[in-house]
């Protein structure tokens, strides 16, 4: 009871491995411009997607310590390794505060109802663990799904590369096997892709959709946090904090340039 009143105007902290829950962010601020923003990325020890399930736990758990020492008022998990690796552990841990994760998008890749592959780009660890394959095997009777693990992605997105030639040859090469057959649609299964839409769309056929759960998972932060009568109702904008574990003055900048790109 004691905190109730002011709980409201706590933060909302998010956190990743690195910069990509910034795309979730991005919407977050969209959906909720009124609400106070810590994120936390972790791009020191990024990337995640090609670590052990032990240590991505271990790491997400610090990463949610952390946050909760800030006195937030929830925590979005924005990366989908992080999610698979330990929502339901940090659930059963930390009851009395709502935890929002983020999974591959496949459910509107599906509504689409169009021809062709539906191609889920993510870590091989999201493409690995049960959560997706569970989410997964309940569209294989309606959909031709293909995942397709893209190591190595990440770490050109950490260091500021999301357009030119080097993004383009790796996704060139990745998709090589499928750009002869139709594709439906590409689901961004891992939070940073986002941030090279562009690049991909110009290799891609006009008809591809691009879709990624960032905005669905704003969404539901917003009911999470209304259901719960914890939205802030002041009238200013909030304030928005970037902390990263690396500490360099680059990776906030580029944090920030992402956030308003
Ligand atoms: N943004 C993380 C995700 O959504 C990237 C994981 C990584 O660091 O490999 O999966």
């Amino acid at each position: 009871m004691k905190n109730e009143p002011n709980l409201i105007n706590n933060p909302i902290g998010f956190f990743d491995s690195g910069v990509g829950g910034l795309s979730v962010l991005k919407e977050a601020v969209k959906l909720l411009p009124n609400e106070n923003f810590i994120y936390f990325g972790d791009s020191k020890n990024a990337p995640y997607g090609t670590k052990t399930v032990d240590e991505v736990k271990k790491l997400t758990f610090n990463a949610v310590d952390f946050l909760l020492s800030k006195e937030v008022k929830a925590i979005v998990i924005a990366c989908n390794t992080a999610t698979s690796a330990a929502i339901e552990d940090l659930r059963t841990t930390y009851k009395n505060i709502p935890i929002i994760g983020i999974e591959p998008a496949l459910k509107p890749a599906v509504e689409l109802k169009k021809n062709g592959k539906i191609i889920i780009m993510a870590t091989p660890m999201t493409l690995s663990e049960a959560k997706f394959n569970n989410l997964m095997n309940s569209y294989k009777n309606e959909a031709d799904i293909e995942p397709l693990p893209c190591a190595g992605l990440v770490e050109l997105i950490e260091n500021g590369l999301i357009e030119g030639a080097e993004v383009n040859s790796y996704l060139k090469n990745k998709l090589k096997p499928y750009l002869k057959s139709s594709i439906s649609s590409i689901v961004l299964g891992c939070t940073h892709y986002p941030f090279i839409k562009k690049e991909l769309s110009k290799i891609l056929d006009k008809n591809t959709e691009i879709i990624d759960g960032s905005l669905g998972t704003a969404k539901q932060l917003k009911r999470q946090l209304s259901n719960m009568n914890l939205l802030n109702n002041q009238a200013t904008l909030g304030k928005i904090e970037i902390i990263n574990s690396l500490n360099y003055k680059h990776i906030i900048d580029l944090s920030f340039k992402l956030l308003n790109s």
